[in-house]
């Protein structure tokens, strides 16, 4: 079992399969892109299914397949149908715009629930966030997921000024369809521009969801373990909304999730600066379980030792992190 220093168990891992994407969105991927490197210096599909073993031998229970955009990888069928087969659960997140092309993969590999990016109802407001226009093809494959049964969840990245405004139209696609929007505060990552100003905090979000609701219909939801949301209901939808409130009401606490990157760094945090590197040693026929158990031991309590908003506030300390395209979502 992956136990850190304050206790918390680690049992949920969250795989790049690659630092490409299909689109740009600019909270996510820095102006110029990502640099384009050797097909060398990232895991092979062998190499993410034997990466995988190794953590679910160490008690990993749940897989995230997350990017970049995750399904763009040409062996993203093999890899999911290959993961599918080990005795976890399989997730996935991803922005919707191949998804046609993996129903049938999906359901192969044991995944019933997919979480979708999207950051806007109105066609040219989307477009604009991810700096291409697919939105017709996001919604399609939205509205297709759940006809084929999927468990969906929304996620949006809340942004003042920006798509501030569609907080309850988002709420409202929870009315009659049984999917849970996930509205998601802001975060600083290297190349994204990030201010306290831009975002959105959970306590506006709740302000605007109740204001407009009344606070009497908001049902609060039981809290699952290791959740980083807060969800509630509106009073008769069949949906659900939650909030992730990562910089004004950080989780740490119940925290237990560990990321690999597709270069096979592994970080500990989100917000970590100081990666291991387990690829290299898995090449040499290493064993990594020992390093993987460092990593954890090491872990800090509170975003990579960002304690305060403060210290989130100071642009050299996020700075220093891998953009979010790079880390994986
Ligand atoms: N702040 C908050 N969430 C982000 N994501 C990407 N960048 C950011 C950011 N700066 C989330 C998106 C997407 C997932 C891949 O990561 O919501 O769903
Ligand atoms: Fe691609 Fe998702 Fe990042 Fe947008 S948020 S650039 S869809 S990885």
């Amino acid at each position: 079992m992956l136990l850190d220093s304050f206790g918390r168990e680690h049992n949920y891992l969250r795989i790049s399969l690659t630092e490409r994407c299909n689109l740009r969105c600019f909270y996510c991927m820095p102006e110029d892109g990502v640099e384009l490197r050797e097909k060398s210096e990232f895991m092979s599909n062998e190499e993410v299914i034997q990466m995988a073993q190794t953590f679910v031998q160490l008690g990993v229970k749940k897989i995230r397949l997350t990017g970049g955009e995750p399904l763009i990888r040409k062996s993203a069928h093999d890899i999911i149908r290959e993961l599918g087969k080990l005795n976890v659960e399989l997730a996935i997140t991803t922005n919707g715009i191949l998804v046609e092309k993996f129903i049938d993969t999906f359901r192969s590999a044991g995944i019933t629930s997919v979480n979708v990016s999207l950051d806007s109802l109105k066609p040219d407001r989307l477009a604009a966030i991810c700096r291409k226009d697919y939105s017709d093809r996001i919604y399609r494959n939205i509205q297709l997921l759940l006809n084929e049964g999927f468990l969906v969840k929304l996620n949006m990245v809340v942004m003042a000024g920006v798509n501030s405004d569609e907080l309850v139209d988002f709420v409202e696609l929870s009315k009659d369809k049984p999917l849970h929007v996930r509205f998601i505060e802001f975060m600083p990552f290297n190349g994204n521009d990030w201010n306290l100003s831009k975002g959105t905090s959970y306590q506006e979000m709740m302000q605007v969801i109740s204001a407009h609701y009344g606070a009497e219909n908001l049902i609060n939801m039981p809290e699952k373990e290791n959740d980083t949301a807060r969800c509630y209901a509106i009073d008769g939808f069949e949906g659900t909304f939650g909030v992730i409130g990562s910089v004004t009401h950080p989780f740490c606490s119940s925290c237990n999730r560990i990321r690999v990157t597709a270069d096979g760094k592994m970080k500990n945090c989100l917000f970590s600066t100081s990666e291991t590197d387990l690829l290299a040693p898995l090449r040499n026929g290493e064993d990594i379980s020992q390093l993987i158990g460092d990593s954890i031991q090491s872990k800090k309590a509170q975003r990579a030792g960002m304690n305060s908003l403060d210290d989130l506030l100071d642009r050299s300390k996020t700075d220093a992190n891998r953009s979010m395209v790079s880390i994986g979502g």
